[in-house]
Formats: structure tokens, C-alpha cells, sequence
């Protein structure tokens, strides 16, 4: 077997989410299959309100489809019980959510610090991991400042780099850019792809913005809870 060919990540296999809301059932997926390869960074897009969020979290075990398989290596996600599920995200997955959610009485450096005492850094190796991870968003010198003292670029930095300080297998972006200037963006999305080159971690990124697709190994395009095309 040729030593360049690509691993298996993650695969999802006819995922389905239905919400019932009285007279109607929205089909928030509707059969969806996704392959990931180790190291790929793929980039999600659609209209809003086509399943992109919901799929994302079915990927990284924040939630469980109704049908359907999520193979994460040879893991099971849709067999775990919600103990494993939570180990399993903790150690594995590092997320920037679409509304990120910094806590209003850390400084930058201690929100990062938190999320990776979760997975048992701990004292000078947790200081020292985390420190390089803020240096590396760019938001040296800013260790002590907090949230509110941040524009919102900066927020979303120290977002992503509480995803990144633990090292993650799968580092799981929603909408990464959205209060960004288009610059600023793409800078964003350059250090998500640079990181997880340098820490061979596979990306799975929702976004609105057609600039970032460049940047891709991989588009996937869904509407109304199925993907259009698959590239
Ligand atoms: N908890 C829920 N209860 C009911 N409906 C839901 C729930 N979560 C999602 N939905 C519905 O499922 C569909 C898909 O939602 P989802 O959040 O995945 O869309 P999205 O593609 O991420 O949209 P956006 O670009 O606006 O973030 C939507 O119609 C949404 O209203
Ligand atoms: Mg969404």
C-alpha cells in the first residue's frame, strides 16, 4: 500500500435529523453522506436553514442523528452513551461555534486555559501550550485582556485559539468570518488551515463567504438537509 494514501477520518453515512413542530417535520438532514480524509479541511456551505450547523454537530458528537451512522476513525459516535460522547469531544474536538461564547469574567488567556484543562494540561505545560497558541492567533501581549476589552475579530481569535490549545484531532469551525472584514477573514482562515496542517488535524468549516472556498481540499454544498454536490 503506497504510503500517500489518504486515511479515513471521519465518515458520516445517511445522517438524518428531523424536528417536529406540531403540523410540520423540518428534515434539518435528510440523508446525508460525508467522507473526510486525515488532515482534509472541508468547507460546508448553503443557504441558511439548510442543515449546515446540525451537520457539523452530528460530526463532532454535540448531537445525535435520528438515523444514521458517524465513524470517527473506527469510533462509533451513534453507540456511545452521552458519557462516552463527552469524552470522546473533549479529547478529540475542538470547536468554534457560530455565536463563540468566551466567558465575560476570564481574560483571553485564561478562557484558553480552560478548555484545555479538560483534557489534563496541566500547569507550566498547560501556561506554556496555551501561551503559544494565543502568540500564534496573534493576540501576543492581549493574554490579560478581557473579552469586552476585544474587538470582535479578536474575540473570534481567542475562540479558535481555546479550539486549537488542546491539540485536536478535528477542529470544527461554524461561521468563523461572519463579523470579520473580508481581509480579516481570510487571515482567519489561513491560520485555521496552518495549524491544522502543522498539527495533521482534519477542519470541517461552515461558511457564507465564497472567498474562503479557495482555501478548501474539499466543498460540500447542501440544501434544504442533503448535499448538492460533493467536489
Ligand atoms: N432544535 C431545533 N428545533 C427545531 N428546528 C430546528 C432545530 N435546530 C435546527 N432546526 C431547523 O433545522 C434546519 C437546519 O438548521 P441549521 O441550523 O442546521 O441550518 P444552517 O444551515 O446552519 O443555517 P444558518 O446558515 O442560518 O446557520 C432549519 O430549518 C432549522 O430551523
Ligand atoms: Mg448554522
Amino acid at each position: 500500500m503506497s504510503s500517500k494514501k489518504s486515511e479515513l477520518h471521519i465518515r458520516g453515512s445517511d445522517l438524518k435529523k428531523f424536528y417536529n413542530l406540531g403540523e410540520t417535520v423540518v428534515k434539518a438532514l435528510d440523508g446525508v453522506n460525508i467522507e473526510i480524509n486525515k488532515g482534509e479541511m472541508v468547507i460546508v456551505v448553503g443557504p441558511s436553514g439548510s442543515g449546515k450547523s446540525t451537520l457539523i454537530n452530528m460530526l463532532g458528537g454535540v448531537d445525535r442523528p435520528d438515523e444514521g451512522e458517524v465513524v470517527i476513525n473506527s469510533e462509533k459516535l451513534h453507540e456511545m452513551s452521552d458519557r462516552e460522547l463527552t469524552k470522546f469531544r473533549r479529547a478529540k474536538v475542538g470547536f468554534v461555534f457560530q455565536f463563540y461564547s468566551l466567558i465575560p469574567t476570564l481574560t483571553a488567556l485564561e478562557n484558553i486555559e480552560m478548555a484545555a484543562e479538560l483534557v489534563d494540561l496541566k500547569g507550566e505545560e498547560l501556561h506554556r501550550q496555551c501561551t503559544e497558541v494565543l502568540e500564534a492567533v496573534g493576540l501576543k501581549g492581549r493574554e490579560n485582556s478581557y473579552p469586552s476589552q476585544l474587538s470582535g475579530g479578536e474575540r473570534q481569535r481567542v475562540a479558535l485559539a481555546r479550539a486549537l490549545a488542546k491539540h485536536p484531532e478535528i477542529i470544527i469551525v461554524d461561521e468563523p468570518t461572519g463579523q470579520l472584514d473580508q481581509a480579516t477573514g481570510i487571515e482567519m482562515v489561513e491560520l485555521i488551515r496552518d495549524t491544522s496542517k502543522k498539527l495533521n488535524s482534519s477542519v470541517i468549516l461552515v461558511t457564507h463567504d465564497q472567498n474562503l472556498l479557495q482555501f478548501a481540499d474539499k466543498v460540500v454544498r447542501m440544501d434544504s438537509g442533503s448535499i448538492m454536490v460533493d467536489e
